[in-house]
């Protein structure tokens, strides 16, 4: 070889180490928990992509948060691979049992047993996130279940103390648990062990995800719950299955919002509202009209939800029309803009939460996951599986027990959202992205039927320029046409506002902070950003990876 090519050639090796040694990327991720977020990063730096990430977080969750979401539960994943350049939702919703009826809830007289429907395992549906776990490790990760899990493991294992937050929910659903042997686990005073837990996740570990719903770990969960008066069978373990469902993708005033499918209700929501507003809605100021057009919306919006959605593997929804532009036009049809709706339906308070979490994550190379995961109410059922540490979900309360009857989110529905056997229970959960004006956030949050009017607010938000911090922190409002009320957030809404939509009928209650908001946010120049809603005391982080 010459000696000037030579030279040359290891001139360019130089530049290359030398780009290689400063070349960094930068990636973020939020979740609800500071020890969720800590594990997320660990994977990401460990070379794990996203998708490892998200399978790390939501077992960690599971542990650190143990009232919101975890193995006895599910969830929606939507998720980007970059390589692929595809868009997907893995739908890890709980199903029904094959045991389950119609009138399962009803009592002898006709009415909704409450009891039943939410508290033990009778109110529990077959969980998905361990297969969500099998399928993103099969599909999409690059590391094993064994490193992906192990952070979640050892924090099971060495125990996580106790804190403000989790001492104040234990206080709320102490009853319940006391109920069941097996639940006493989560009656701790300053460190929450969780030594059957960390097994269950060190045999998941070991024989991968799948050994949830067979083999000797199924065995056990179907003893148990019957055991407790359960209608579970081996055959509702070893027939449940993700969907990738397409996404809903909707585009308006500019941007490109990605959102969930059903049995979600979020995005078709959030397409009709969107569209009910108009395009202009955003340049438009902030006034009393304004507001009030937007009550509206949401009022016809949830008026549907209760009339038309369900599980569409279970019957036809006509989501085409329930989005088009000309629906959205013939629901408006009668909008006043002198007075409010009439909801003529009856309805109660609804309660603010559900305890279900929200994590957002970007990795280095471009891939993201958007995932929010739940058992439902706080603590779900109450009802630990013994020997496993599994805590199941009361997923069950969100089909409608009986048309027009509240379930524990004053939703009402339809025979779209009945109980039947095999059926996947309408959801609010709506893991969201959006793309606007050069810049792409991922968003979501727990709320019960509030998660809706939450990623509404952060969307709208995003697209009139915030940036992560303020998505998570805004004021917001909720309308849900059953009860007939507005809620809003102190700062929501000025006095002045108050008392315009007052005079247009409208009834407006100040309630107390809710929602858990978890945004990434990367801007047009590829800098990141992560914020955890400041009602929470979950973190966000942006690091950077050398490589
Ligand atoms: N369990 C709350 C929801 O899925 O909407």
């Amino acid at each position: 070889m010459p000696k000037s090519l030579r030279a040359l050639l290891w001139a360019l090796t130089l530049a290359c180490s030398a780009t290689q040694a400063d070349s960094s990327a930068e990636y973020a991720l939020a979740s609800a928990h500071p020890q969720a977020t800590e594990v997320g990063a660990q994977i990401l730096e460990a070379g794990g992509n996203a998708f490892d990430a998200a399978i790390a977080v939501s077992a960690s969750l599971g542990v650190v948060e143990p009232y919101s979401s975890g193995l006895g539960g599910g969830g929606f994943f939507l998720l980007y691979d970059a390589q692929r350049d595809h868009v997907t939702m893995l739908d890890a919703r709980e199903r029904a049992p094959l045991a389950a009826h119609h009138d399962m809830y009803l009592d002898t007289v006709g009415n909704v047993d409450r009891d039943r429907a939410l508290n033990g395992p009778l109110a529990a549906g077959i969980p998905g996130l361990a297969a969500a776990w099998e399928h993103l490790a099969e599909h999409y990760g690059r590391l094993p279940l064994a490193k992906t899990l192990e952070p979640a493991y050892r924090q099971a294992k060495q125990g996580i103390p106790v804190d403000n937050r989790l001492k104040q929910f234990i206080q709320h659903r102490r009853e319940t648990l006391q109920r069941y042997p097996a639940s006493t686990v989560f009656l701790a005073e300053s460190t929450l062990n969780q030594p059957d837990h960390a097994d269950t996740l060190g045999q998941l570990m070991t024989e991968g995800a799948g050994a949830f719903y067979e083999g000797a770990l199924a065995d056990v969960l179907i003893s148990g719950v019957r055991e407790a008066g359960g209608i579970w069978t081996h055959e509702d373990l070893q027939s449940y299955r993700i969907i990738e469902r397409d996404p809903i993708e909707i585009h308006w005033g500019g941007a490109h919002i990605i959102s969930t499918p059903l049995p979600s209700a979020t995005g078709i929501i959030l397409a009709q509202v969107l569209q009910m507003l108009g395009e202009d809605w955003l340049q438009e100021p902030d006034s009393i009209a304004h507001a009030h057009r937007l009550i509206e919306a949401l009022r016809r919006a949830y008026l549907d939800r209760a009339q038309y959605l369900g599980d569409p593997d279970h019957q036809d929804i006509p989501v085409d029309r329930l989005t088009s532009m000309e629906y959205a036009k013939e629901r408006m049809a009668d909008f006043n803009l002198e007075r409010a709706s009439d909801t003529m339906v009856p309805g109660a308070a609804a309660p603010k939460d559900g305890h279900t979490t929200h994590f957002s994550i970007l990795d280095a190379h471009g891939n993201w996951v958007s995932a929010t995961l739940s058992i439902n109410g706080l603590f779900g059922s109450a009802f630990v599986v013994p020997n496993t540490g599994i805590l199941l979900n009361n997923e069950m309360d969100d089909f409608s027990a009986k048309p027009g009857a509240l379930n524990l989110y004053g939703l009402i529905g339809s025979e779209a959202n009945a109980i039947a056997p095999g059926k996947r229970m309408l959801s609010s959960m709506g893991p969201t992205a959006v793309y606007a004006n050069g810049r792409m956030a991922l968003l979501g949050s727990p709320g019960g039927s509030r998660i809706t009017t939450t990623v509404l607010t952060g969307i709208l938000q995003f697209m009139q320029g915030a940036d992560a911090q303020t998505m998570v922190s805004t004021p917001r409002l909720h309308h849900q046409a059953v009860p007939n009320v507005v809620f809003a957030e102190p700062e929501a809404l000025t006095p002045s506002k108050i008392s315009g939509l007052e005079a247009l009928n409208h009834m407006i209650e100040t309630a107390n902070p809710w929602s858990n908001m978890q945004v990434v946010v990367r801007d047009s120049h590829n800098r990141l950003q992560a914020a955890s809603d400041p009602r929470g005391i979950g973190r966000g982080h942006v690091g950077t990876l050398q490589r």
